[in-house]
């Protein structure tokens, strides 16, 4: 790897495109998938993250024309899962009670990507390919001689401390924060870290893979564009040594020992892959008239699930925008939500929270659990000059789940838990005087 590949890395732009790529020339088939010999002595595989049968608006697969079929490989073993955990939740607690957490450290002794993961709570059931998990990636340490691969989830990252460069089977992605990056289900890669330290968030969603929102009257136009969405291009390991691979399955980890790079994919088409998007791209809408829109506004991806509207998982940013709102509560209302709210940031400050949340951080509001400004926040909206305002400089985000989020017994506990985040609403004054 040079500093060129890592710098300079060629995309092929479009979300769900059919796109289709060859790092040697004449390696990808024409007009046929699995020709009677693929070209130049490689072998031709279907990668399937859906059923054959899902229809065609759901379908993603990819082929794939490899050094090795991935079906040779040597019998996989138990790995210490460290802090990963996988719904239902082992001694997890769906707890009524707002969380909110500082950002958690980074290891002291070197870790990867793999080790560094640490969840924070989970829903559904990974063996129904229902639900999520939420977890931080806390990482010191790059993956040179391990590849990971999930096969229980799709993995979204929101890197919010260092970037990321993820050699996948597709290719290379590169990731900085505001960037956030989806790594398909069942693709294997490995984490190469670009500065000394990465830390960010992963929703690993076990249900129907992230797709964009629906856009309703917005019309053809907004909100997360298909053009920005970026896929890698093939590129391959060609390497014949003794690697580790660890796979994650029914949410334990298992590891075999490979003689050669797994990422050994030369050419490959289809539309099941990893991907990319800056969340600087995202066409940001709001009202132009009064009131703090609901924060659907906002999603960049969404894995819906067979009940039309409730979904599996929303991923929403909370990015630059601008703040008109004529006689407005301008924040984020105080609401009560049977979805459940996982926020995070990456950086800045976020509107509803004059100080606590910070990067790295996260605060979790189960299903009901009630929220919304703290008391210093309300004060200061409630009285501010409504001129236009500018929020800059900040980046916060939601996964929003239709399933409480049963939170680990270890995030429970954890030193970064903040004690007494009630407190931020105690101060809240009473008003109500009964007269106009
Ligand atoms: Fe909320």
């Amino acid at each position: 790897m040079t500093g060129t590949i890592e710098t300079q890395l060629e995309y092929s732009a479009g979300f769900g495109n059919e796109h289709h790529s060859e790092a040697v020339p004449g390696a990808l088939p024409v007009g046929r998938n699995s020709p009677q010999r693929a070209p130049l002595g490689l072998y031709a595989e279907q990668h399937s993250a859906t059923a054959f049968t899902e229809p065609r608006g759901h379908n993603r697969r990819s082929w794939v024309y490899r050094i090795r079929p991935s079906a040779a490989h040597p019998p996989f073993r138990p790995y210490a899962a460290g802090l990963l955990r996988s719904a239902p939740v082992p001694a997890g607690v769906a707890d009524p009670n707002r969380l909110r957490w500082s950002a958690p450290a980074l290891p002291e002794t070197p870790t990867d990507f793999v080790d560094g993961l640490y969840t924070v709570g989970a829903n559904g059931n990974v063996l129904q390919r229902s639900g999520i998990a939420i977890h931080w990636y806390l990482a010191t340490k790059s993956m040179e001689d391990r590849y990971f691969v999930d096969a229980d989830g799709e993995l979204l990252l929101v890197p919010q401390l260092g970037g990321l460069l993820l050699i996948t089977e597709y290719g290379r992605v590169r990731v900085e924060p505001g960037e956030i990056a989806v790594i398909g289900r069942g693709v294997r890669f490995r984490v190469v870290l670009l500065g000394a330290r990465a830390r960010g968030y992963v929703c690993e969603n076990y249900g129907q893979a992230f797709t964009l929102p629906e856009l309703g009257p917005i019309g053809a136009n907004g909100l997360a564009n298909p053009r920005d969405f970026q896929y890698p291009v093939a590129a391959f390991e060609d390497r014949e040594e003794t690697v580790q691979v660890v796979q994650k399955f029914g949410g334990g980890l298992w590891a075999a020992d490979y003689d050669h790079s797994p990422l050994d994919v030369v050419a490959w088409h289809g539309n099941h892959a990893a991907y990319k998007y800056d969340t600087a791209r995202f066409n940001v809408m709001g009202t132009v008239s009064f009131d703090h829109p609901d924060p659907s506004i906002y999603t960049v991806l969404t894995s819906p699930t067979d009940t039309p509207g409730q979904a599996g998982a929303d991923f929403v940013i909370f990015a630059p925008r601008w703040l008109v709102g004529e006689d407005t509560f301008r924040p984020p209302w105080y609401h009560r939500n049977v979805m459940s709210e996982f926020m995070g940031l990456v950086k800045g400050v976020y509107d509803a929270k004059a100080e606590g949340f910070e990067p790295g951080g996260a605060s979790l509001h189960n299903m009901w659990s009630a929220h919304g400004p703290d008391a210093e926040t309300f004060e200061k909206a409630s009285a501010q000059d409504l001129v236009p305002q500018k929020v800059e400089d900040t980046l916060a985000f939601m996964f929003e789940t239709r399933w409480p989020l049963v939170t680990t017994e270890f995030a429970r506990s954890a030193a970064h838990l903040q004690p007494g985040y009630d407190d931020v609403w105690r101060g809240i004054r009473r008003t109500f005087t009964g007269q106009g």
